[in-house]
């Protein structure tokens, strides 16, 4: 695959960054991903939130919106892969052009604004896929236009948790009106409330998903840790932190750097760090944390580690080094925590918090 790219990949960032996706994402459609070498490493499997990971590196939320190729994605070395954001019903989004590259910043600023198929849609293809796989996560938010963020949530938690291995609660994403405001402590609580209760209320006998919580990297770190806190107090099972910034460091050299929307990509890695490191150290480690945030090598991945993220993600990247990626980030962790003189990865984390 990694030879393919090398040809196809100047193409495709020839190409506007929106046709680019959907063409990758028809292309691995239709079986042209390739395989990764093998990318299980004994260092590197791990338990969190009662799940085992092959390995701590996943796909972020946002590259398979609608559950089309999970498995595929998989197949490139991901140890998970987190699907949506999906919300009940299906929605466009905001007006185009709402990707851009940053390519001098190896960034990338979108205001997609959940476009999406629905949930509807994305459960019958959840429900065909062959759960022996691997893992994948499933990203929930709410429409545009819904009035009631709460049964929003609890509608796409009722269709998609059983088809989920573990569930994201997306209250972070700077591109549908109001949906940050549902990170405070008043708005959280509810929210939290409801979908431990729709969880338990699953049926007897089935594997009720893990629920993770994803922040913004934005917050407050005191509004960040009290966010934290709730969602340990409600029973969930860990965080994500953290989505993209409305921030634009002074840094950013692209011409693209003043498009509205959120950043992700290199820049976003000391920030999304920082708090994680903060809600790792102030909570102890309570929650296990997702890193995400420019991971773009098996350093960028280690350090997260070692900041407190029990798994990390990463989606900017891949846009820019192409799907050989995650198999050299996999090598790399691999050998950072053989040298450091650990038999396991888990040794690692939080370790500098
Ligand atoms: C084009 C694009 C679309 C995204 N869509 C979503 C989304 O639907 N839900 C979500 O929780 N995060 C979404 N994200 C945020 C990523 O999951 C991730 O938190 C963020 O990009 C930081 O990681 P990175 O620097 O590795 O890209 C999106 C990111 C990008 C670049």
């Amino acid at each position: 695959m990694s030879g393919l790219y090398r040809l196809v990949g100047p193409v495709l960032r020839g190409l506007n960054p929106e046709t680019a996706h959907n063409l990758t994402l028809r292309a691995l459609e239709l079986g042209l991903g390739g395989k990764a070498a093998n990318v299980s490493r004994e260092s590197l499997h791990l338990s969190v939130a009662g799940l085992t990971f092959p390995n701590p590196v996943g796909l972020a939320a946002g590259f398979d919106k609608d559950a089309r190729v999970p498995g595929r994605m998989l197949m490139l070395g991901f140890g998970f892969v987190e699907v949506g954001s999906l919300t009940p019903k299906p929605q466009s989004g905001n007006p185009k052009p709402r990707i851009f590259r940053l390519v001098e910043d190896q960034a990338v600023i979108n205001r997609l604004g959940f476009n999406n198929g629905g949930m509807d849609a994305a459960a019958t293809r959840l429900a065909d896929r062959d759960r022996s796989k691997g893992l994948v996560g499933v990203n929930i938010g709410k429409n545009k236009t819904s009035t009631d963020a709460v049964e929003d949530y609890q509608l796409a938690f009722n269709k998609l948790a059983l088809l989920a291995d573990y569930v994201v609660v997306n209250v972070s994403s700077p591109n549908t009106p109001g949906l940050r405001d549902l990170q405070a402590v008043e708005s959280l609580r509810p929210l939290l409330t409801s979908l431990f209760q729709s969880r338990a209320n699953l049926q007897e006998g089935t594997s009720r998903p893990p629920i993770f919580l994803k922040l913004a990297p934005d917050l407050a770190v005191d509004d960040a840790l009290a966010a934290a806190h709730l969602a340990a107090e409600c029973g969930m099972d860990g965080l994500v932190i953290s989505n993209t910034t409305i921030d634009r460091p002074v840094t950013l050299k692209s011409p693209n750097r003043q498009e509205s929307g959120g950043l992700s990509g290199r820049p976003l890695f000391d920030k999304s760090t920082e708090l994680l490191r903060r809600v790792y150290r102030t909570s102890g480690g309570q929650l296990p944390i997702i890193g995400v945030g420019g991971v773009a090598s098996a350093q960028d991945a280690y350090e997260k580690i070692r900041a407190g993220a029990s798994l990390v993600q990463l989606y900017s990247a891949l846009i820019y080094q192409g799907p050989g990626l995650v198999g050299s980030i996999v090598d790399g962790l691999d050998k950072l925590v053989a040298q450091d003189g650990f038999v396991s990865v888990t040794e690692a984390i939080g370790i500098d918090a």
